[in-house]
């Protein structure tokens, strides 16, 4: 099955995710069994920089016993010009079980999926979706609150080049969460009217008593020039810091998918502190990303857990 965006499936098969990503946590943690997929091989097609999200999809594939290619953009055929589809029929000719892609325009998951006979997991579509991110924070917004339903969620910054933010909103609100964004008119989506969250300009009102606080980087490759008169005066209005805090519950979470500009979107002291759970959303996406190849993989019959069986060895 692929995972192309979360705004296309329906919320049973987020919880059961979720679930599984659960059960990967814990078993890797007590180092009891997880399934195992030997004989698979998936290409990982990172056409766009990335650490968190690369390295995170190589230890999950590791840790199911499967083999991966990785492949960017130099050093394949693309930058001699080849096209997507074909460097994808060259992969699925070459019998590749699976396909993780990365790429700068939005739809290529989607693309890649109409011409691969293997799941395909889309790792971040230009400024469309990044699904297993937003699995990744709804893990971690699970463990710290318990739950996601009739939570106050508020995404703060540059949500218009944000897929983690679209991926966010659709799963938050599928989930039965309270989305509220907030940045400045030029950094929010065009039409918002349109999606299931209130908008707010400015940030107090628009964090006040929230549960989390989600931040998001400044995607200065994504904007053409222009769009905030200086970066300086967007901390000044938009950072995550402890003044700003003090608007949101006391016990609010603070989220950042990564790459951080620290100073900017958020404090040294916010980032570092007891509210932060910026690492736990690392770590937790390779649990997520676990989950997502097991679902990829296990043909309809998701991995129950094993308990029992794993614990008496
Ligand atoms: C994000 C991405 O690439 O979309 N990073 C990530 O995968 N954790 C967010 C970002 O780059 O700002």
């Amino acid at each position: 099955m692929h995972l192309l965006a979360i705004r296309e499936m329906e919320p049973a098969r987020i919880e059961q995710l979720l679930e599984s990503s659960q059960r990967m946590k814990r078993a890797t943690i007590d180092g009891s069994k997880v399934p195992q997929f030997p004989g698979r091989v998936v290409g990982m097609l990172f056409l766009e920089d990335s650490t968190r999200t690369r390295v995170s999809f190589e230890q999950a594939a590791r840790k199911l016993g499967m083999g991966f290619s990785i492949f960017g953009m130099q050093g394949t055929s693309l930058s001699k010009g080849e096209s997507l589809k074909d460097t994808v029929l060259t992969l699925k000719y070459e019998r590749l079980d699976g396909l993780v892609m990365r790429h700068n325009a939005s739809g290529a998951a989607h693309l890649a999926a109409r011409f691969f006979d293997g799941p395909v997991i889309n790792a971040g579509d230009g400024m469309h979706e990044h699904p297993t991110q937003a699995l990744a924070d709804a893990l971690t917004i699970a463990e710290r609150k318990g739950k996601i339903q009739g939570l106050k969620v508020a995404i703060v910054g540059d949500v218009m080049h944000s897929r983690v933010a679209r991926s966010n909103l659709w799963l938050l609100h599928k989930l039965g969460a309270e989305v509220h964004l907030v940045g400045p008119r030029n950094l929010l989506p065009r039409h918002t009217g349109k999606l299931p969250a209130s908008v707010h300009h400015d940030l107090l009102p628009g964090i006040e008593d929230a549960d989390v606080v989600m931040a998001l980087r400044l995607q200065k490759e994504r904007m053409d020039g222009g769009l905030i008169s200086s970066l300086g005066e967007y901390a000044s209005l938009y950072q995550i810091n402890a003044r700003a805090l003090a608007n949101a519950k006391p016990d609010c979470i603070v989220m950042h998918p990564g790459p951080i500009n620290r100073g900017l979107e958020v404090d040294d002291q916010t980032a570092d502190g007891p509210n932060s759970v910026i690492v736990n959303q690392v770590e937790n996406g390779v649990f997520v990303r676990m989950a997502v190849f097991a679902e990829a993989f296990s043909n309809g019959h998701m991995e129950q857990p094993k308990t029992k069986k794993a614990t008496k060895k």
